[in-house]
């Protein structure tokens, strides 16, 4: 982040802190239950989000080295991502030419070629099809008018978006909305990929979506794990367009008060999280990044499915370092998994229930009201 971004932000922070204030909403805001349970409204959240719209699949440097892939199975679409012999990052519907199966799965690098599983089609970075087994079999076929089916991809800021849907296009800067620049500062392309975890869960994605967008829930459901690091009850909210950005105050903030501003640094004070719209959290702790990408699952409004990824600052190669990031990888998904998760599914039951046709954001909440009203307008242009 850049150093006078810091200093803006730092000051806000150190003045709610001073004035016992917190960055309010203009009105409290009430959001219809149905929008967690309408089937309807479900399917089109995922025509409209997840397959019209462009979707982080990961960090640059996961994608280091020609060769170097990802997939991901939860947009809707089999997708695969490839950085090409020239450096490009491509995408693909994950898709055998010849029958349709997978031709990669989870992520890694491959040597030369994506070899099917099935016969041993064979696709370079490109997506051409370049080997057919027994070739003579397919003998009226046109290896040109078979490769795999291209996906808009676009590169930037140290992440790799795609949309789920050939043949299109997308401005990545008018979707980010102004906050290109500020994650492009993190240079995110020069951490290394730790470990992924994928978490399945009994609640709306939007419920997982909604873990991270405030801090009031911290010194009463964190009581004993997040509420002694971090301020409960207050932080920093600004929306660039759909999206948002939010920093979570650490208690040690206070210490900038003794510093010169120029010494200042405010990242390591903080959680600061970008929410890019719609369905992934870029978290920027003091010392790891993580990247959360939340989905619907199997077509169910009360089942979602999301990817941890989990960003380090230099490859963990020695023991220590292993263990060093075990423990914070444990540390963070005991909270969530213990804590957060748990409480969505509740939430989610308790939709079903027909206690109540909306709930409730107070002004102290202007995150959660900024994206469910975003999801709203964003159904709602189409
Ligand atoms: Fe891929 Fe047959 S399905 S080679």
């Amino acid at each position: 982040m850049q150093h006078e971004t810091q200093v803006k932000l730092a000051r806000q922070a150190l003045h709610l802190l001073d004035t016992k204030t917190n960055c309010l909403a203009d009105t409290v805001v009430h959001n219809p239950v149905a929008n967690y349970i309408d089937p309807d409204r479900l399917r089109r959240e995922q025509a409209l989000l997840f397959r019209g719209h462009p979707l982080v699949i990961g960090a640059s440097c996961q994608l280091r080295e020609p060769g170097d892939y990802v997939t991901d199975d939860f947009s809707g679409v089999p997708v695969l991502a490839v950085r090409g012999r020239d450096g490009a990052v491509r995408a693909f519907l994950n898709v055998c030419r010849h029958r349709g199966a997978k031709v990669a799965k989870g992520c890694g690098r491959i040597k030369r070629n994506f070899v099917c599983p099935y016969h041993a089609w064979s696709y370079d970075t490109d997506g051409r099809l370049v080997g057919i087994p027994d070739r003579a079999s397919f003998d009226d076929l046109d290896p040109a008018e078979h490769g795999l089916v291209e996906l808009p991809a676009v590169e930037k800021y140290g992440l790799v978006w795609v949309q789920g849907t050939p043949n299109g296009a997308f401005d990545i800067d008018d979707k980010l909305a102004g906050m290109g620049a500020e994650i492009g500062a993190f240079d995110l392309a020069s951490y290394h990929h730790y470990e992924t975890r994928v978490i399945r869960r009994k609640m709306n994605w939007k419920i997982a979506m909604d873990t991270f967008l405030e801090p009031y829930h911290f010194g009463v459901l964190h009581t004993d794990t997040v509420a002694p690091i971090f301020f409960p009850n207050v932080y920093l909210f600004e929306p660039f367009g759909a999206n948002l950005r939010e920093a979570f105050l650490r208690r040690t903030i206070v210490e900038l008060r003794d510093q010169p501003e120029a010494e200042w640094d405010f990242v390591a004070h903080t959680a600061i999280i970008y929410i890019l719209f719609p369905n992934t959290a870029l978290v920027i702790q003091a010392d790891h990044v993580e990247i959360w990408r939340i989905y619907p699952a199997n077509d169910k409004v009360d089942e979602c499915v999301m990817y941890l990824d989990f960003y380090v600052p230099e490859p963990a190669v020695s023991d220590s370092a292993q263990g060093h990031w075990q423990r914070n990888l444990d540390l963070l998904l005991r909270v969530v998994e213990t804590e957060d998760f748990p409480t969505g599914e509740t939430i989610q039951f308790g939709f079903a229930s027909g206690a109540q046709d909306h709930v409730t954001y107070g002004r102290n909440e202007p995150s959660l009201a900024h994206f469910e009203t975003a999801v709203s307008q964003a159904l709602a242009a189409d």
